[in-house]
């Protein structure tokens, strides 16, 4: 776990301050780096959805420093205070109904009735929402559709200056995403997957999930058609690198930077011991440094579909998916 240092605390306060003000801030989660605003203030939300060039139809996650003041935005139901029970503070994000009136702006909400909710545990995460001590909406903090940043190493600089502090703690320790669990019904669906697993889930709570991703796996959970795009975000193209990416690739062909699982004589390897944790962790680092390279192509292993690698293959089918 990383403690923040007297520096560090005096830049979260500043941090905060500046996020009541309407300012934009950049800062570390247990996931990927979040670019955050003030959740109840659609200026704020608007420049932030200009600076990261993000569609005003894909919402935004409202992060909180508690439970209770996350569920006093919304309708809770039993199945939510389970999840939010069982993996708060983590890297999971429940979609519930908004209350009418709902402190959190509209447009923070893409004009849905429904909002995602998160309580990060990443220490200084929590500091900065504690000194903020309002809501804050995230989304990670990279131009739309591109790379997610989990090291201030990768942030993009047009986005860093518009930014009016940023926050430096090392690299995210889980690497990819929150789940995203919706949560308005008594079977949980999984509209994004992510650090924590459908099975860590399904054992937990003792029931199926079912699954909106379009993650195609033998092993995958029950799959719906989303009747409609559930989570608008979920566009095909997204989190992808500026070069091509192959998955499935069992050798590097001539112009190409090769990531490996555990692959001997490959450029990167996400983890040598076949460790889907590490691979997660290391997923979007190094992609970064493969599309440094200008490659013709980024050639990724066959990552096995069980537990995380369900979520490392979901972000690597949209980074290969075609861009539009
Ligand atoms: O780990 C994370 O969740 C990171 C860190 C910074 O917390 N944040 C993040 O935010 O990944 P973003 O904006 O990159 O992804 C948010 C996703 C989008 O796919 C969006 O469509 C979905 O959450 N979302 C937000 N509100 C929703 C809602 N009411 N219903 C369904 N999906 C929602
Ligand atoms: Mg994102």
């Amino acid at each position: 776990m990383i403690f923040a240092s007297s520096n560090q605390n005096k830049m979260i306060e500043r941090a905060g301050h500046a996020i009541k003000q309407g300012e934009l801030v950049i800062f570390p989660t247990e996931t990927v780096y979040g670019i955050g605003v003030a959740a109840h203030n659609p200026a704020a939300v608007a420049k932030l959805y200009a600076a990261k060039n993000r569609p005003q139809f894909n919402p935004l996650i409202v992060h909180c420093a508690s439970k209770d003041a996350a569920f006093s935005l919304v309708k809770t139901t039993k199945l939510a205070h389970q999840l939010a029970d069982a993996f708060w503070p983590g890297p999971m994000s429940i979609v519930l109904t908004s209350i009418k009136n709902s402190p959190i702006c509209s447009l923070a909400r893409a004009g849905l009735d429904s909002v995602a909710l998160r309580v990060p545990a990443n220490i200084i995460c929590q500091e900065l929402l504690q000194c903020a001590g309002i809501p804050v909406v995230a989304p990670s903090a990279n131009p739309s559709g591109r790379l997610s940043p989990t090291d201030v190493a990768h942030l993009d600089s047009a986005l860093m200056a518009k930014c009016a502090e940023i926050i430096d703690a090392g690299k995210c320790e889980a690497g990819i995403e929150s789940t995203i669990i919706d949560a308005r019904k008594k079977v949980p669906v999984i509209l994004r997957p992510g650090p924590i697993t459908h099975s860590q889930i399904e054992d937990y709570l003792g029931t199926k999930c079912v699954h909106a991703s379009p993650v195609s796996s033998s092993t995958s959970p029950t799959s719906i058609a989303p009747m409609a795009p559930i989570a608008p975000g979920q566009l095909a193209s997204h989190y992808a690198p500026i070069a091509p990416l192959r998955m499935n690739a069992t050798r590097k062909q001539e112009g190409e930077i090769f990531i490996g699982f555990n692959t001997p004589h490959a450029d990167f390897n996400l983890t040598k011991t076949g460790n889907l944790e590490e691979a997660a962790a290391h997923l979007f680092d190094m992609l970064h440094l493969a599309d440094k390279q200008n490659p013709l192509a980024i050639a990724v292993a066959p990552i096995p579909k069980i537990g995380v690698g369900e979520a490392i293959n979901e972000r690597l089918e949209r980074a290969a998916a075609p861009k539009n």
